[in-house]
């Protein structure tokens, strides 16, 4: 197959290269009704979304993307069937160990976020090697949220402040978004510019609660496994069609 030179694709549909969004955010929504418009099992609808999710790492290491942010399992996902969590549990586990070598000779780097003591101790073991095995990679971070709650983000930041407050190494004055933001699952990671979210639903879903308080929203109706470089075009060229302005007001706006 012959391979897309997606910069030259971002340049010919009017994206500028030097105002990408460094940072995507992405609710992988739809795998479910894809499935079942075909008559095929939820399963199959996850295995496609993994598919997808793959082109699209390296389609966006290509393009210039620093960073992605799949929300792959929620701390609600767990009311599913136990087939369907079971069978999403091996899929990440099976990605994380196959895929390793590709990943690594690819350059992108593997980050996980979520209360990730609480899966498998099995599983947990093999995220941890994929985190240290592409631990100097630079080209592009795969940041999967796991076991993942923007709430639950939250509130394991604010025990663990707490636990400094009480132990004397933290006053409560001290505490600012800094802080917070220091407590995080990755807080070295900048937020989000551009969260895309699939399947047409118009939510955040608890995704990244305090990360994304500025960054723009992109839905579109096609479903999660049917999702293509194409659309990540599309969705970068929207924002870049947007104006920032973090709660002020626009450049060049009179001040009256
Ligand atoms: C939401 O679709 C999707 C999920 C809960 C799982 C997301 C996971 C993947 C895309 C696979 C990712 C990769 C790995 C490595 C596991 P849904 O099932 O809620 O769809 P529906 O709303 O149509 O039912």
């Amino acid at each position: 197959m012959q391979a897309v030179d997606w910069r030259a694709e971002a340049r010919a549909h009017g994206i500028d290269l030097t105002r990408l969004p460094q940072h995507i955010a992405l609710i992988m929504d739809g795998n479910g009704r894809w499935a079942s418009r075909q008559g095929l099992p939820r399963l199959i609808g996850h295995a496609n979304g993994h598919t997808a999710l793959r082109r699209l790492v390296h389609g966006c290491a290509e393009l210039g993307i620093r960073i992605l942010s799949a929300y792959t399992f929620s701390t609600e996902n767990w009311r599913r069937s136990a087939e369907e969590v079971q069978g999403l549990m091996s899929l990440l586990a099976r990605s994380a160990r196959e895929e390793l070598p590709v990943m690594v000779r690819n350059g992108v780097r593997i980050l996980f976020s979520g209360r990730l003591h609480q899966l498998s101790s099995e599983l947990q073991a093999i995220l941890r090697r994929a985190e240290q095995a592409t631990q100097h990679n630079d080209r592009i971070i795969l940041h999967m949220a796991i076991n993942y709650g923007g709430r639950v983000e939250l509130v394991d930041a604010m025990r663990a402040i707490a636990q400094k407050v009480q132990q004397g190494t933290l006053c409560p004055e001290q505490i600012d978004e800094q802080v917070i933001q220091a407590h995080l699952y990755q807080p070295d990671l900048p937020d989000p510019d551009l969260l895309i979210r699939t399947a047409g639903e118009q939510r955040t879903s608890n995704f990244l609660l305090w990360q994304t308080a500025y960054t723009e929203l992109y839905i579109t109706p096609v479903l999660w496994p049917d999702i293509t470089m194409e659309h990540i075009l599309e969705a970068v060229l929207d924002y870049q069609n947007r104006e920032r302005k973090f709660g002020g007001v626009p450049a060049g706006a009179s001040a009256r």
